[in-house]
């Protein structure tokens, strides 16, 4: 249902007579409805570039991006991003911050009450309603910022380090978090992060990306079964997985002599 065609992506340079960055380079990439994706690459190598693509943020210089046959020209209501950083309004209680994007949508009478509660409910922010961003944790921000990406019902969202700035143990928290809402809301989900376990944990397919010009190295089906818990970290079938990735992530000069697929 998202199509990326040969799509590439270059920045013309910053100073006189430099040469263009290629962040992104001839990436091809099928997403199913309701799937979730997560892409690793080592930083600079064009994931937060190919996000804004997705989102219609930022045009392909060449190839396509394709949502149901339509071709992605703009940003879209079908489409919500959460960034790494929560990006709430800082003057706005968490009910409101909820309620923003079908504010715009609606208008401020028309705006369904009992859906921003229920929203509330499942975030687990009850009893912070009425807070602003700055007497939340980073993590519960963080539930705000997809709690607003949520409540317009997108088809896809797209998420970019969305818990990079958390602590091990809330970021671990919010996996599951997200991994149960999807489970309830089932959007698709692209989700960039540069922690290959959390790729592992999340996905049914990790996309990785090799050093710039950002291309796809590999993409892995993640047959694990789910829901996953933290302990499957420990398993040896998750740890195949990362030795995998690893593997490709690192410069040839390191690698083993035998490829692995
Ligand atoms: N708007 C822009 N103008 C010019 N160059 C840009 C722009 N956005 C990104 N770049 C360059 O494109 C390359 C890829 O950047 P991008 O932000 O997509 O990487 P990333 O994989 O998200 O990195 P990180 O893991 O550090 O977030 C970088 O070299 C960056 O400097
Ligand atoms: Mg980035």
């Amino acid at each position: 249902m998202i199509a990326v065609s040969e799509v590439s992506k270059v920045y013309p340079s910053q100073v006189r007579g430099g040469r263009p960055l290629v962040a992104v380079d001839t990436v091809d990439l099928t997403v199913q409805d309701g799937e979730f994706v997560t892409v690793v690459g080592p930083s600079g190598c064009g994931k937060t570039t190919l996000l804004n693509l997705l989102a219609g943020f930022e045009q392909p210089n060449r190839g396509e991006i394709r949502l149901d046959d339509r071709p992605v020209v703009r940003p879209g209501p079908e489409r919500a991003v959460v960034f790494q950083q929560p990006s709430l309004l800082p003057w706005m209680t968490v009910k409101e911050n909820i309620a923003f994007g079908l504010t715009l949508r609606e208008g401020t009478r028309r705006v369904d009450q009992i859906r921003i509660a229920s929203m509330v409910e499942t975030m687990g922010l009850t009893g912070f309603e009425n807070h602003r961003p700055y007497q939340l944790s980073g993590g519960m921000q963080q539930r705000v910022a997809i709690a607003r990406a949520l409540i317009i019902e997108p088809r896809v969202l797209l998420m970019d380090e969305p818990f990079g700035a958390l602590d091990a143990q809330t970021r671990s928290e919010m996996q599951r978090f997200l991994l149960s809402i999807w489970g309830k809301l089932h959007p698709t989900v692209l989700f960039v992060t540069h922690d290959v376990e959390e790729a592992i944990m999340l996905a049914d397919r990790v996309v990785v990306m090799t050093p710039r010009p950002g291309r796809i190295a590999d993409i892995l089906t993640v047959s694990l079964a789910r829901p996953r818990q933290w302990d499957l970290t420990l398993s040896r079938e998750f740890n195949e997985y990362k030795r995998k990735i690893l593997q490709v992530l690192r410069p040839p000069e390191e690698r083993d002599p035998v490829r692995l697929a």
